[in-house]
């Protein structure tokens, strides 16, 4: 008899809590709220939290590895030097065939041998660029993966800019868009936000990002595009520490060998003091 009225309540009671809390995450989210950060392009005033973005990048992954570095190659290193990095050693360690690495990483002329150098001179990048492009050796490791990752995902166009684009990652970057033709281009919207007085500093107004609108449509969708960008910051994190994905699949066999050794040495000790007791 009294189940039905309980059941009742309990169900009454769920439908008054799940649906504010439905209603609540459908609420635009403010300035600073988490918006749904994988769509570049968001909705009315939908603020975009780029700067929470992250890689997501796996070191153990070799097909990711293998694509990274071919995009490098492709896009990136006309300006960008890894000269550390030797062909040959990349070859290796990513596992790509000899006949694979010469034909779409190492540069026709290039002994495989050679350092992953540009053919960009210091001289040029400065004159072209008003700053030299960056050897990327160390750039995962300086700046981390997740801000290489915003770096090439938040271009926008600016006609102030010499290189026709800005970014957020990097305002006022001097590095063009090189990867337009695949994620397109984006416009900025941004919003003036005020900043109240702050002793001697009068108030004041500030443009404040809130998100992408596409301009021009590119070859890739969003998720695909983040897939490039994703492989290409994985290489550049391998790039940075070589032996890192080794490391940690060796440290994997010396666990489990010690683990195999310590039960040999247990029967080894069984063995010599059997006569001794
Ligand atoms: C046409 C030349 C050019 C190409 C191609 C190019 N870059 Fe750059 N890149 C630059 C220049 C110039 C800078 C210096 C920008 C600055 O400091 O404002 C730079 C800087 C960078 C930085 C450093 C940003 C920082 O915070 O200092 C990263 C990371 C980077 N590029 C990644 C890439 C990647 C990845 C690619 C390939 C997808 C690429 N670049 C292709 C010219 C280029």
């Amino acid at each position: 008899m009294l189940k039905q009225p309980a059941m009742l309540r309990a169900l009454l009671i769920q439908v008054a809590f799940v649906v504010p809390t439905i209603a609540l995450a459908q609420e635009p989210t403010a300035a600073g709220g988490a918006a749904p950060a994988a769509e570049g392009a968001g909705h009315a005033d939908q603020h975009v939290d780029w700067s929470h973005w992250t890689a997501g990048n796996e070191i153990n992954n070799r097909d990711s590895l293998q694509r990274g570095a071919r995009n490098f190659v492709a896009y990136c290193s006309g300006c960008h030097s890894l000269k550390y990095s030797r062909y040959s050693r990349v070859g290796q360690d990513l596992s790509i065939p000899d006949e694979q690495l010469e034909q779409f990483i190492v540069p026709p002329g290039e002994s495989k041998n050679g350092y992953m150098l540009t053919t960009l001179s210091t001289a040029d990048g400065e004159a072209w660029f008003g700053k030299a492009p960056p050897d990327l050796s160390l750039i995962a490791r300086a700046k981390g993966t997740d801000y290489v990752f915003r770096f090439l995902k938040t271009f926008y166009a600016d006609p102030n800019s010499p290189t026709g684009v800005n970014n957020l990652a990097l305002p006022g970057t001097a590095m063009p868009h090189v990867l337009s033709d695949l994620q397109g281009v984006n416009a900025g919207v941004f919003r003036e936000v005020e900043v109240p007085a702050h002793g001697d500093v009068p108030a004041s107004t500030k443009a404040e990002f809130v998100r992408f609108e596409r301009y021009a449509p590119g070859k890739l969708s969003e998720a695909q595009y983040d897939e490039v960008v994703r492989d290409i910051v994985n290489f550049l994190d391998y790039v940075g520490e070589p032996a890192k994905a080794r490391r940690i699949s060796i440290g994997v066999w010396v666990v489990l060998f010690l683990f195999a050794f310590s039960g040999i040495a247990y029967l080894l000790k069984q063995e010599y003091w059997k006569d001794v007791k």
